[in-house]
């Protein structure tokens, strides 16, 4: 009998197959290594992957996700990630990727506790309480919790611009280029918010 997780190596298997009838050297030219253009920082809500809503695939995207795509200075993971796509693999985009109907976001909004991931979302009411005339201003709760995606977005890019990783490289003359996005869940579209982000 067929189980759900069964399914998952056969998909896999599916998968090889299909990319090798496509090009039968895809796996021993990603074996060489990697060198992809694209640092990715996500939320981990797993109808947000970045490669599929993107088009890319294996060996384009590094890819660092936490719950409501997070950008924490004493996040040794984080920090990690970005030091390596940024000084090793020399990646040209970081992108910030929110989505509307965040479940981290939401849950900063109200006071309700939800044991130790408390500690986490206690960054994103910060975030909240830096931006709270505008927020508080939006009556409908729906377009509150959009606008405070989209807000996430726009300090974890700054909170990404000031990180010691990003600020020596462009003081290095390198043109690293960072970039705040949300996608909608709900038509699968991908909106920039770049020309609201001030560095
Ligand atoms: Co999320």
């Amino acid at each position: 009998m067929k189980t759900y997780y069964s399914n998952l190596i056969d998909n896999n298997r599916k998968w090889v197959s299909e990319k090798l009838n496509q090009d039968s050297d895809f796996f021993n030219k990603l074996a060489h290594g990697q060198k992809p253009p694209v640092l990715w920082i996500g939320c981990a809500d797993s109808r947000v992957p970045a490669n599929e809503i993107t088009g890319t695939q294996p060996g384009e995207m590094f890819v660092h996700r936490n719950i409501a795509n997070m950008v924490i200075h004493t996040d040794m993971n984080m920090l990690s990630v970005l030091d390596y796509a940024v000084n090793v693999l020399d990646v040209k985009h970081v992108i910030v990727c929110g989505h509307y109907g965040c479940g981290g976001v939401l849950a900063a909004m109200d006071t309700k506790e939800y044991g130790l991931i408390d500690n986490w979302i206690r960054h994103i009411k910060d975030v909240y309480r830096l931006h709270r005339h505008e927020l508080d201003s939006i009556e409908d709760m729906k377009e509150r919790a959009n606008r405070f995606v989209e807000i996430n977005v726009i300090e974890q890019v700054a909170d990404l611009s000031k990180t010691s990783i990003i600020k020596n490289a462009w003081k290095n003359g390198k043109d690293t280029q960072i970039h705040g996005w949300v996608y909608d869940i709900k038509n699968g579209l991908i909106q920039e918010l770049d020309e609201q982000i001030k560095f």
